[in-house]
């Protein structure tokens, strides 16, 4: 059939995916196909804005480099990145929630003696942080890979400023001991902007959104036999937590970082002025619970 019109055209296109062999990727196509048309029809979009929106995915396009993904970029500030998050992230309960990678984990860190004070070339409030790794069921995990890493306090990571840091900072990972346990010193991190000098920034600006994300570490942890965990715990003090830019918030991944005013740490350091405190349990997901899943989807 030809002569298509606005309430013709979708079911031809979708028809045209019909020898598609693999039946995952005509669903996925079908659907798009469809819910594009759909999408073109409600705003009833001008050739204008058409062209604009071509010529936007285009710059956006050009602004990736090795390491700038401004894709990813658009995909988080448009909550597409949470939601694909949260349809793979069922977390059974005892497991910590996840939340987005962002485009700071960018190199390995060094792997350090737990305890070990990670904030290089960053100055600010001292942080001392002690975790813990147990598998959903509350068992503790031994040798778990735990990679960290956070801005300083005028919330910029190491990796935009390598050259007046003179190397990594505010990053480390770290091994979990026979009790699941590690430990670090570093900076309190603040709040801070994504990247908002691509055309992301300009959807922002056109939208009057504001590009901060609330202050967090992150951590991203491996162990073997379990799915590996990636997420932030936010800043209860923090500003941004109920408009984060990219919608990574979660109410149990914000915790007191508490105000310690001097004195002596838990690991014995003695601290002369006001210092951070943050203790956090995580809880793994064991990757049997995830094939499983799969297999019965
Ligand atoms: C981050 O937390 O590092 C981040 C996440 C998403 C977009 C930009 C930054
Ligand atoms: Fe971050």
């Amino acid at each position: 059939m030809s002569n298509f019109t606005e309430h013709t055209i979708t079911k031809a296109v979708v028809e045209r995916f019909d020898d598609t062999p693999d039946p995952r990727l005509r669903r996925i196509l079908g659907s798009l196909v469809s819910h594009l048309h759909d999408f073109v029809r409600d705003v009833e979009l001008t050739f204008d804005e058409w062209k604009f929106a071509i010529e936007y995915l285009t710059r956006t396009g050009q602004k990736c480099d090795q390491h700038r993904q401004e894709f990813i970029l658009l995909s988080d500030t448009l909550g597409v990145s949470m939601l694909v998050d949260a349809i793979n992230h069922r977390m059974p309960e005892g497991a910590t929630e996840t939340t987005v990678l962002g485009p700071f984990y960018v190199v390995e860190a060094p792997e350090l003696p737990s305890g070990s004070d990670i904030a290089g070339g960053m100055t600010g409030t001292p942080l001392f942080v002690e975790g813990v790794v147990s598998s959903a069921d509350g068992m503790p995990l031994s040798g778990a890979l735990v990679d960290v890493w956070h801005t300083d306090d005028d919330g910029f990571y190491d990796v935009q400023q390598l050259d007046a840091l003179g190397g990594l900072a505010g990053r480390a990972r770290f091994r979990t001991d026979a009790e699941g346990r590690f430990q670090f010193w570093s900076i309190m991190p603040t709040f801070y902007p994504i990247p908002d000098d691509g055309p992301v920034g300009e959807m922002l600006k056109a939208t009057r959104r504001h590009p901060y994300r609330p202050a967090h570490v992150h951590f991203m942890i491996r162990a073997e036999k379990f799915e590996t965990l990636i997420t932030h715990v936010f800043a209860a003090d923090s500003p941004y937590l109920d408009s984060d830019a990219v919608f990574g918030v979660k109410s149990s991944l914000v915790a007191d970082f508490a105000k310690e005013e001097g004195g002596t740490a838990p690991d014995g350091r003695s601290v002369a002025g006001p210092w951070r405190r943050l203790t956090y349990g995580f809880g793994v997901k064991p990757a049997a619970t995830a094939d499983r899943a799969a297999e019965t989807a």
